[in-house]
C-alpha cells in the first residue's frame, strides 16, 4: 500500500465523532453507573413489577412485610418496610445484598435512611462479610423516632478495614426493647461510595473512569428501548425523574425491572458535565415497544411535554420550568443542541405515522422554539424529510464481514441530512459464513477482536464521510454481569471495581476516539481499499493522521504513506492494536489487547515506511504537525 496524502481538499469533521449510549438495560444504570449501593432501597414498584422485598433479609428475628401505611413517606414512595421485632430481644434490623454484593473499602459512604414508629434509642449501620460475618465498619446512628412522622437520618460511615472481597452486606439494627409498638417502619435506605468528581447521588468512579477512557464527545440518553416502554404507560417521562428522591416514583423499565429513577434527568446533565460530553437528549415520539401509536390528534400533549422538558433544561428562569429548575437548586440552564425523537420507529409498525406527523411535528415544534437544535429523527430515512439540516440515526448490529462491506456505506449519504450511528455492536462471529446477524440464535457474550477490528472498518469509513455523519456510539455501553439482558456490552462489570472488563472494542474505540481527525485529507495517489481500510485527515494541532484497519489480509500489509507538506527526516507515532486469536476476547481478568507504540521517521520523499499485521488497528500520527 503505496499512499500520498493531499495537504487540503478534506471535510471537517463533526466535533462529536465518538460517544456513549446510554439506557438503563443489564442493570446499567441501577446497579451500575449510579453509584447508590443499596438494591431495592424504597420498595418501588408498579402494576408490572410490584413492590417486593427482593435484596433485604431480616436480622436476628425480625420480621419484615411491606406496607402501604395511611401516612407514607411521599405520595411517590407509598410502600415501606416494616421491620416487626417478634419476640426478639437485643439488636434486631436487616440487611441488604447490594447489587449483588458491596465493596468495602477505608472511605466514606453516605448513608440516609427514613424511620417511623415509637422508638427510644439508637441506630446501629455497618457493613458485614457475608462469608465470615466479619464487620469492617460499624456506626451508631441517631437518637430514636416517633409514631405519627417519619424521621430522615444522615450519616458517614468510614469502614476501618477494607473487605478482600464484594461478598459483603449492609446492616442495620435497632435495640428491640426500645421499640414501644413492636416494629419500626423504614424507606429510602441509601448508602453511596465516594463518587466521580465528589457529586451527591452521583455516579459509580471507576465506570466514570472506563467511559472517560474513551475520550467521549456526546452522551445519547435516556434510550433505546427504555426510552420506550414496553405498553402504555410506561414511557419514561422527564418530571417524574427530578427533584428530591422522595418525589420520584419509578418505573417499569423496558428491561425486566423497575427504575428507580435515581439517575435522573439533571444526573445526566451532570454525567455530560463531568465528562464533557454533549448530551444528545431523546424525547417520546408516541410510539410503545407493544405498537401502541398515539393518533395525530392526541400527539400535541407529547410534543409539548418535550417543549417543557427543554424549557425545563435551557428555559430563563423566568419561564415556568425554567423557574422549577431554579426551585430545585439549578438556577443555571443546561444547554441542549441535539434532540432525537424516539428511538428505532421504524419498528412496530412505526414507520407510516412517524414519517407521517410523528416526526414532522416534533421536528417543526422543537425547530421554532429553538431553530439552533439539530434534530435527529430516530431512523435512517425519513419520507419525505421536513427540511434540510434534519438529522436521521442509523443502528446496526451485525457480523464481523457485513461491517466490512459498510465500508463505503456512507459514501452515498448526504450532508444535507447527516447521520448518528446511535448504535452499532458486532454481535456474532463469521461462522457459518454469509449475511447479517441472526437474531434467532444467541448474540457473543462479549466482544471479541475480529468484530472489533470489524467495527473499526466500519468506523473508518464513518469517518471518511466527516460531513455526513455526527457520531457514533457502541450499544450497549455497560453491562452488569450479574444480571443482564444483553450482551455483549462494550464495558462489563461487578460489584467490585477490580472486576471491571474494558472489552476489546473498547479498546479500539479509545485508539480511534483518542485520535480525532479534525478535517480529512484525500489520498492524491495509491488510493484502494481492502484488506487495509484508511482515513487519512488532519488532527487540532494541525498534525497528520493515518487510521488503518487490517481485515482478512492473508500476510502483513507493507504501508508506505507520504503526506503532502511533510519532508523526510520527520517522526510519526505509529501506535498498533493488536490480539492474538481472531475470537479472542477480554473477561474478568483478561485482556488480550497488545498495543504497541513506535516512532517511524520519514525516509526520501517523506514517506513513513511500516507494516501491520491482519486483525490490526492502528493510528500514525506525524510529531510536530
Ligand atoms: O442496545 C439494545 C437495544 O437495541 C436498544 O435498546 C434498541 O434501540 C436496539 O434495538
Amino acid at each position: 500500500l503505496n499512499l500520498t496524502v493531499g495537504s487540503g481538499g478534506g471535510n471537517t469533521t463533526s466535533p462529536l465523532q465518538y460517544g456513549v449510549m446510554f439506557e438503563d438495560i443489564n442493570h446499567s444504570g441501577d446497579g451500575g453507573i449510579y453509584a447508590e449501593l443499596i438494591q431495592n432501597r424504597a420498595f418501588q414498584g408498579s402494576p408490572v413489577f410490584p413492590s417486593n422485598l427482593s435484596a433485604w433479609s431480616p436480622v436476628n428475628g425480625a420480621s419484615l412485610s411491606l406496607k402501604n401505611l395511611s401516612e407514607p413517606l411521599s405520595s411517590a414512595l407509598p410502600t415501606s418496610m416494616n421491620v416487626a421485632t417478634s419476640g426478639s430481644t437485643g439488636k434486631v434490623g436487616f440487611t441488604n445484598s447490594g447489587w449483588w454484593g458491596i465493596d468495602v473499602k477505608v472511605q466514606p459512604y453516605n448513608g440516609s435512611f427514613w424511620v417511623k414508629g415509637a422508638y427510644n434509642g439508637s441506630f446501629t449501620v455497618s457493613l458485614v462479610s457475608n462469608l465470615t460475618n466479619e464487620t469492617f465498619g460499624s456506626l451508631t446512628v441517631g437518637h430514636g423516632s416517633t409514631a405519627n412522622q417519619w424521621t430522615q437520618y444522615n450519616y458517614t460511615l468510614t469502614p476501618t478495614v477494607a473487605a478482600p472481597n464484594s461478598n459483603n452486606s449492609f446492616e442495620l439494627t435497632f435495640d428491640a426493647a426500645g421499640a414501644s409498638d413492636g416494629s419500626l417502619d423504614f424507606n429510602l435506605i441509601s448508602l453511596f461510595p465516594p463518587t466521580y468528581k465528589n457529586r451527591p447521588n452521583g455516579m459509580r468512579i471507576d465506570l466514570m473512569e472506563a467511559l472517560a477512557g474513551l475520550n467521549p464527545s456526546f452522551l445519547r440518553l435516556p434510550g433505546g428501548n427504555n426510552l420506550e416502554g414496553n405498553d402504555p404507560p410506561y414511557r419514561w417521562i422527564w418530571n417524574q425523574t427530578i427533584g428530591p428522591l422522595t418525589d420520584r416514583p419509578g418505573r417499569p423499565g423496558t428491561w425486566g425491572y423497575e427504575n428507580t429513577d435515581g439517575l435522573g434527568l439533571i444526573e445526566y446533565m451532570w454525567w455530560c458535565q463531568d465528562l464533557g460530553m454533549e448530551p444528545i437528549l431523546a424525547v417520546w415520539s408516541g410510539l410503545y415497544l407493544d405498537g401502541t401509536l398515539i393518533s395525530n390528534d392526541s400527539l400535541e400533549a407529547y410534543v409539548q411535554d418535550s417543549l417543557n422538558e427543554l424549557e425545563f433544561l435551557m428555559g430563563s428562569t423566568s419561564t415556568t420550568y425554567g423557574a422549577l429548575r431554579a426551585r430545585l437548586g439549578y438556577p443555571d440552564p443546561f444547554p441542549i443542541n441535539y434532540v432525537e425523537v424516539g428511538n428505532e420507529d421504524n419498528l412496530n409498525n412505526g414507520s407510516a405515522t412517524y414519517s407521517a406527523y410523528r416526526f414532522p411535528d416534533f421536528y417543526y415544534a422543537i425547530k421554532s422554539a429553538y431553530p439552533n437544535i439539530t434534530v435527529i429523527a430516530s431512523t435512517v430515512q425519513v419520507d419525505p424529510w421536513p427540511a434540510a439540516g434534519a438529522a436521521g440515526d442509523y443502528h446496526q448490529y451485525t457480523r464481523p464481514d457485513q461491517f466490512v462491506s459498510q465500508f463505503n456505506f456512507f459514501d452515498n449519504f448526504t450532508s444535507e441530512h447527516p447521520t448518528l450511528i446511535g448504535e452499532y455492536a458486532n454481535i456474532q462471529p463469521n461462522i457459518p459464513a454469509g449475511g447479517g446477524a441472526n437474531f434467532s440464535v444467541p448474540r457473543s457474550p462479549w466482544p471479541f477482536w475480529i468484530g472489533s477490528v470489524a467495527e473499526a472498518v466500519f468506523l473508518l469509513g464513518a469517518e471518511r464521510n466527516a460531513d455526513k455523519i455526527i457520531g457514533a456510539s457502541y450499544a450497549p455501553t455497560l453491562q452488569n454481569l450479574n444480571s443482564y439482558e444483553w450482551a455483549p456490552d462494550l464495558i462489563s462489570f461487578t460489584a467490585d471495581p477490580a472486576q471491571d472488563v474494558l472489552s476489546t472494542s473498547w479498546h479500539m474505540i479509545s485508539l480511534l476516539s483518542g485520535t480525532r481527525i479534525a478535517e480529512t485529507l484525500p489520498v492524491v495517489r495509491g488510493e484502494v481499499f481492502g484488506p487495509a481500510y484508511y482515513v487519512a485527515g488532519v488532527g487540532g494541532s494541525g498534525e497528520r493522521i493515518l487510521k488503518t484497519a487490517v481485515y482478512n489480509s492473508s500476510d502483513e500489509v507493507a504501508v508506505g504513506v507520504a503526506f503532502e507538506g511533510v519532508g523526510q527526516g520527520a517522526t510519526a507515532s505509529l501506535t498498533v492494536l493488536t490480539a492474538p486469536d481472531p475470537y479472542s476476547y477480554n473477561s474478568v481478568g483478561s485482556d488480550v489487547v497488545s498495543s504497541s507504540n513506535t516512532t517511524i521517521t520519514a525516509g526520501a520523499g517523506g514517506v513513513f515506511s511500516f507494516s501491520l499485521p491482519n486483525l490490526s488497528v492502528s493510528v500514525l500520527v506525524v510529531e510536530g504537525g
